[in-house]
C-alpha cells in the first residue's frame, strides 16, 4: 500500500509560504487549510492564496476546505491546478455532484468527515470520490491531541474500501505525529497530513523522512 505524507502549512511561518513550502519539497503534497470562520471558529485563506502559491511550490497541493458554502467554491480550486480537493461532508448540499464537478475540473475529490460524524451513511459514497479523510482532532486549528477514538472510524473505512477494492485514499488529519502515525497507519490510513509536528521540528524535510518511515512500519 503506497503511504503519503501531506505536511499542512498552516503552522507554518505564513509570511513566507513560498519559503516554507520549499523545505518539504520531499514530501508528496502540500496541504492547505482553507477556514471561513462559519464551518470552523477560525479564518485562514481563500482561492487567490492558492493561486499564488501553485506556481511556486514544489509539490501538489491538497487542498482541505473547511466552509459552509462548498458546493459553490470546491470546483474552482480543482479548475485553479488543486491536486485534490476536500470538502466537508456536513457541508456539502449535493456531495455526490460535488465530486462529480470537481474530478470534471481535472483533481481528486476528496470528502471529510468531522470527528462527530459516523462514516457509516457517507460508505455509498465511496465509488463517487478518490479520498476519505478522517478527521482526528475537530477542524479548525493545529497542534491539538490525535483522537484515538477515531482508530474505529478509520478501520471501518479501509474495511468498506478493501471489501470493494476501491482506489479510495484514507487520509487523516489532526495530532499526526511520530507519537500517533503508527496508530493511525495500522488502523488502515494511508495518506497522513501533519502541521505542527513537521513544522515546530528542528528540520521539517527530516521529519518528513521520519513520519513516512514510521507510516511504511
Ligand atoms: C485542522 C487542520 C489541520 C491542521 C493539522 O483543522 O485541518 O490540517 O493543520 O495540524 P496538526 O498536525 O498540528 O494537528
Ligand atoms: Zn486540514
Amino acid at each position: 500500500m503506497g503511504i503519503r505524507i501531506t505536511p499542512s502549512i498552516l503552522n507554518s511561518d505564513v509570511s513566507d509560504l513560498r519559503g516554507e513550502l520549499a523545505k518539504i519539497a520531499g514530501a508528496d503534497y502540500a496541504h492547505i487549510d482553507v477556514m471561513d470562520n462559519h464551518f470552523v471558529p477560525n479564518l485562514t485563506w481563500g482561492l487567490p492564496v492558492v493561486e499564488a502559491l501553485l506556481p511556486v511550490t514544489p509539490v501538489p497541493l491538497d487542498i482541505h476546505l473547511m466552509i459552509t458554502d462548498a458546493d459553490r467554491w470546491a470546483p474552482a480550486y480543482a479548475e485553479a491546478g488543486a491536486h485534490s480537493v476536500t470538502f466537508h461532508a456536513e457541508a456539502a448540499a449535493a456531495p455526490i455532484r460535488l465530486a462529480r464537478e470537481i474530478r470534471k475540473q481535472g483533481a481528486r475529490a476528496g470528502m471529510a468527515l468531522r470527528p462527530a460524524t459516523p462514516v457509516e451513511p457517507y460508505l455509498e459514497l465511496l465509488g463517487e470520490i478518490d479520498m476519505l479523510l478522517v478527521m482526528t482532532v475537530e477542524p479548525g486549528f493545529g497542534g491539538q491531541k490525535f483522537l484515538d477514538s477515531m482508530l474505529p472510524k478509520i478501520r471501518a473505512a479501509r474495511a468498506a474500501v478493501s471489501e470493494r477494492d476501491l482506489p479510495v485514499w484514507i487520509q487523516v488529519d489532526g495530532g499526526v505525529s511520530r507519537a500517533t502515525i503508527e496508530r493511525a497507519a495500522e488502523a488502515g490510513a494511508d495518506t497522513f497530513v501533519a502541521g505542527s509536528a513537521v513544522y515546530g521540528a528542528e528540520d521539517a524535510a527530516a521529519e518528513v523522512d521520519a513520519l513516512r518511515a514510521l507510516a511504511q512500519g
